[in-house]
């Protein structure tokens, strides 16, 4: 195969594995389409809302839902397991893809601090922390999935990536973040009550248990890693019942220091793969579950504004990124919508942690 077959091959799996782990059902897996480019705006939204409002065959699509409960159809549980066989049913990693966009769109990334903290919520196999860690050699990446055999794939993955170092700088954790807590060695009370308070902290016997439990990311005199720069939720709230979305960003809030960032992308409202489902695919409004139980949900910008708002973020960026592009065998177009938003936790933010 020469290159530009080799890359359109990419770009297909790339896709394939979006859209099986991440987007609509794709009719065909070896369509070829491109990667989203970097803050595009190819079309407006409001022109495609329009049109497809306008077509009886999309209708169902924006009817009220009456189907079963998405809180019942799509519980924590069921909608975990199914990422869990989904990653074990993939298991050799092959699709697995840099997400370079990011550092684009998200430029505080490579531009952060010396030794920022990045927390990347369901990190599947490790498309985002890999291209995090190769853009600035002092970050360090903390990265939780539901799925075990998606973690040691990131970790064999990033491990086996020429040009990053990871000792020290990657730390995968199993969690299920739609109910789980975070754990106390990300970014614990005390260390939250005693910021810019000096060290009273360093004196709770219990930051000495979690010391010796994590030696390797606690520095001589902390209790703990001190919470997260960054937050980054990529394609992952989708993935989440939306019914569970409010208490997953309010974890992901807790660990965050007073003024980081959250990054957000995900699959914004009318985005191809939506079109896709079926009628008998929705299981709430705007919400659908693949035919391997995964879900997927398509987020309006202020459905976004909401959610975020409510766990007590400034809004700072927030817009559709629409990006047309063409099958190169059909000719079709396909329209593609994501949602770019990046949000701040207020410095003197209280936390309810
Ligand atoms: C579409 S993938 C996105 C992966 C990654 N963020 C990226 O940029 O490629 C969604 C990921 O979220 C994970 N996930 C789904 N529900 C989760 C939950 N409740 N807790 C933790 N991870 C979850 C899935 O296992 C999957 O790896």
């Amino acid at each position: 195969m020469d290159l530009a077959g080799l890359e359109t091959r990419r770009g297909a799996l790339s896709m394939e594995v979006q859209e099986a782990g991440g987007g609509g059902e794709l009719g065909s897996a070896g369509e070829a389409e491109v990667e989203a480019e970097y803050h595009s705006r190819d079309f407006e939204w409001e022109d495609l809302e329009a049109e497809v409002e306008a077509d009886p065959a999309f209708s169902y699509h924006l009817s009220p839902f009456s189907g079963q409960a998405a809180g019942t159809a799509s519980s924590p549980q069921h909608s975990s397991e199914a990422w869990r066989c989904f990653h074990r049913r993939h298991a050799s990693g092959k699709f697995f893809k840099e997400r370079r966009y990011l550092l684009k769109e998200f430029p505080e990334l490579p531009n952060s601090e010396d030794c920022a903290k990045i927390l990347e919520v369901g990190c599947g196999n490790g498309s985002t922390a890999v291209s995090i860690l190769r853009s600035n050699e002092s970050i360090r990446v903390f990265a939780c999935d539901c799925s075990k055999d998606t973690l040691e794939k990131a970790n064999e993955i990033i491990s086996n990536t020429k040009g990053i170092d990871i000792k020290d700088r990657f730390q995968p954790f199993l969690m299920d973040v739609s109910k789980e807590n975070f754990p106390d060695w990300l970014f614990c009370k005390a260390c939250q009550s005693s910021l810019g308070k000096a060290t009273e902290f360093i004196l709770d016997p219990s930051h000495h248990k979690l010391r010796k439990e994590h030696p390797v990311f606690l520095g001589e005199n902390q209790c703990c890693v001190g919470g997260m720069d960054f937050v980054t939720m990529i394609f992952t709230l989708s993935a989440i019942p939306f019914t569970l979305m409010p208490t997953t960003i309010e974890q992901c809030v807790s660990v965050l220091k007073p003024g980081g960032l959250l990054l957000f992308r995900d699959y914004g409202l009318y985005d191809m793969t939506m079109l896709r489902f079926l009628p008998h695919q929705r299981v709430g409004f705007r919400e659908y579950m693949r035919s391997d139980g995964t879900l997927s949900y398509f987020f309006t910008l202020d459905t976004v504004r909401e959610l975020f708002h409510a766990a007590g973020l400034i809004e700072l960026e927030l817009e559709y990124c629409c990006v047309k592009s063409v099958n190169r065998k059909s000719g079709k177009k396909m329209q593609r919508v994501w949602v770019h938003g990046k949000f701040k936790k207020e410095k003197h933010q209280a936390d309810a942690r």
